[in-house]
């Protein structure tokens, strides 16, 4: 099998599935309890928590578990903006989020609108993929509470300069809250300055580092100021109460441990396989890679490549390369199994055709220069194959 879907989730490997379970053993204890087992169990879940927090460069107490991204993205605009609603009776306040955000930001979003709870406004993304900065100045208001962002584009790649951005922002207005949804980058670069970065939250899934699935965190400064989503209990310091997912935590801290100071070999593998890709599609009549135009790490994601093909539908693309083994994706991974065109390549000016056919491939790890070839090669006689009718 050729797994070329890792944006939406890299597998977990045999061994670290025997790593958690030889960890748990000594560790499966309630860490709110006081006795040995309970200490244990807190032992390892601070260590979990501190490898995280190494890897962003930030304290271990901003780092709050949680279910995963989805989660820790509703925690931060529902607790921002629930927070920001409450100190502003007369008028809802705005939020900005970009065109080009996952579902968890863009209907977390869209419901607190229609909640009446905020004024939602969405920043426009460029033909790039990177968001339109001038414009999302000129969208800040008196009365804005913050701004959502993803740093790194699951479907398209693109890479966003959320630190420049923010600081863009934060010299005029310095109460406004930043949230960064920052999972698609770890492992892929290194994000030790993001705990200084002056963002007040971020959004991060154990599952794309080949993690357990079901557990993420958010990152949330060490003065930021949310309203929990739930009450009781008091554990993550009260932020998100309930007992803590042991086995995805310590796995997510086994893999935040093993890919430390890792990104560098990682991406040159990762970066090499995408270019030998591009250019085996590229080298397709009719094929289009879509933005962004420039692939340096700074722009886009070492591992992502959506392309689609004239006169070939993404699906058919895609069933075949399933039945040779290819693993890929159409879309937004997180809602492929909806055939709806993708709202990020709409809002970079792609036609509804395109935004309905194109395909992601998204190398994991441990991608190899023979999966590429066998890929080209598939490639090639599907899309013969299709045309011929
Ligand atoms: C950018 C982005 N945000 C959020 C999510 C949701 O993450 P989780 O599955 O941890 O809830 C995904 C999943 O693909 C994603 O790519």
């Amino acid at each position: 099998m050729i797994y070329v879907d890792a944006n939406a989730t890299y597998p977990v490997t045999p061994k670290h599935y025997m790593d958690v379970a030889a960890l748990l053993q000594q560790v499966d204890g309630n860490p709110s309890s006081i006795h040995a087992p309970g200490r244990n169990a807190k032992v390892a879940l601070e260590h979990a928590r501190g490898y995280l927090a190494q890897l962003l460069g930030a304290r271990s107490l901003e780092v709050v578990f949680t279910s995963g991204a989805t989660e820790a993205n509703n925690l931060a605009l529902q607790g921002l903006i629930g927070r920001a609603a409450l100190s502003q009776a007369e008028r809802p306040p705005q939020l900005i989020i970009t065109a080009a955000e996952h579902s968890s930001v863009m209907d977390t979003a869209q419901t607190l609108q229609g909640r009446g709870l905020c004024r939602l406004e969405i920043a426009p993304v460029l033909a790039s993929g990177a968001v339109d900065g001038d414009a999302l100045l000129a969208q800040i208001g008196p009365d804005t509470a913050g701004v959502a962002m993803m740093h790194a584009n699951n479907e398209t790649g693109a890479v966003i300069d959320v630190r420049g951005l923010s600081q863009r922002i934060m010299e005029f207005y310095p109460a406004f809250q930043v949230h960064v949804v920052g999972l698609q980058l770890l492992g892929k670069a290194g994000m030790t300055w993001f705990g200084s970065s002056g963002f007040d939250s971020a959004a991060f899934s154990a599952h794309k580092i080949g993690a357990s699935k079901g557990i993420g965190a958010l990152f949330l400064n060490a003065g930021a100021k949310l309203l929990p989503l739930s009450i009781g209990g008091g554990q993550e310091r009260g932020r998100r109460p309930g007992t803590e997912n042991m086995p995805g935590i310590v796995s997510f801290g086994l893999r935040c441990q093993e890919i430390q100071g890792r990104h560098g070999e990682v991406c040159a593998s990762m970066r090499c396989l995408r270019d030998a890709w591009r250019l085996a599609v590229e080298a397709v009549p009719g094929a289009v890679v879509h933005a962004p135009s420039v692939f340096t790490d700074d722009r886009s994601l070492p591992n992502t490549v959506n392309f689609h093909i004239e006169g070939v539908s993404g699906d058919d693309l895609l069933l075949n390369f399933d039945l040779a083994g290819i693993h890929a994706s159409s879309g937004s991974a997180c809602s492929s199994s909806v055939a709806r065109p993708s709202h990020v390549l709409l809002a970079m000016g792609y036609s509804d055709w395109v935004a309905l056919n194109s395909v992601r491939v998204s190398f994991g790890p441990d991608g190899t220069v023979a999966d590429v070839e066998r890929m080209a090669e598939v490639l090639r006689e599907v899309v013969a194959r299709v045309r011929r009718g």
